[in-house]
């Protein structure tokens, strides 16, 4: 491959694999949602393209919010601790709100913020994770909109990272056991 970054990196969605997901969520979507308004709200870093290319795919009158947490640090263990680093720039009571992520692993991220959330009483929640790793579950949480369900493995690009690497890269790739940082 072209991309020097690919280094030692197994492509497992492809971007037209992705593009074509992405625009079946987004179509979804757009019909869960008819003639109501939304925000969406992205957890930093790692939904930043997923975020991108949804609300592009939706034809739903769209504002954007975004959120930090941190939760795994610069490896890519969890610590098990979730905490807000940077919280909503708006109230959302009231509101239709979309949580976009990029993973559903543990799901002690996704349970944190909706808890959060919830206590905004907004209008409605829903979830959608790019990806989910079912067999990762520690919290009973479920999405309402993946993109793709995985086993047990360490993905990158598309926004996910390795130690902040690889988010650039434009497909979801497998990070082999071992890998050196
Ligand atoms: P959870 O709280 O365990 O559900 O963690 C979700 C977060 O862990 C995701 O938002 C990702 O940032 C990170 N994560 C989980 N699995 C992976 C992976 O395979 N690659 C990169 N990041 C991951
Ligand atoms: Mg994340």
């Amino acid at each position: 491959m072209a991309n020097p970054t690919y280094q030692g990196l197994e492509v497992l969605y492809t971007r037209e694999q992705i593009a074509e997901r992405v625009r079946q969520i987004g179509e979804q979507i757009t019909k869960d949602l008819a003639g109501e308004k939304l925000v969406m709200v992205g957890v930093l870093k790692g939904a930043a393209p997923f975020l991108a290319d949804l609300a592009r795919a939706v034809t739903v009158d769209t504002t954007f919010d975004f959120v930090a947490v941190s939760s795994y640090g610069k490896s890519n263990r969890t610590s098990g601790a979730v905490k807000l680093i940077k919280d909503l720039d708006e109230p959302v009571e009231g509101k239709n709100v979309l949580v976009v992520e990029d993973i559903l692993d543990t799901g002690l991220t996704l349970t944190y913020l909706r808890k959060i959330f919830l206590q905004h009483h907004p209008k409605s929640l829903r979830i959608a994770a790019l990806l989910d790793k079912p067999s990762r579950r520690i919290e009973k949480i479920e999405a309402d909109y993946i993109g793709f369900s995985i086993p047990n493995l360490f993905v990158v690009g598309y926004g996910m990272d390795y130690a902040e690497r690889y988010r650039n890269l434009p497909d979801i790739c497998l990070m082999p056991p071992g890998a050196p940082e």
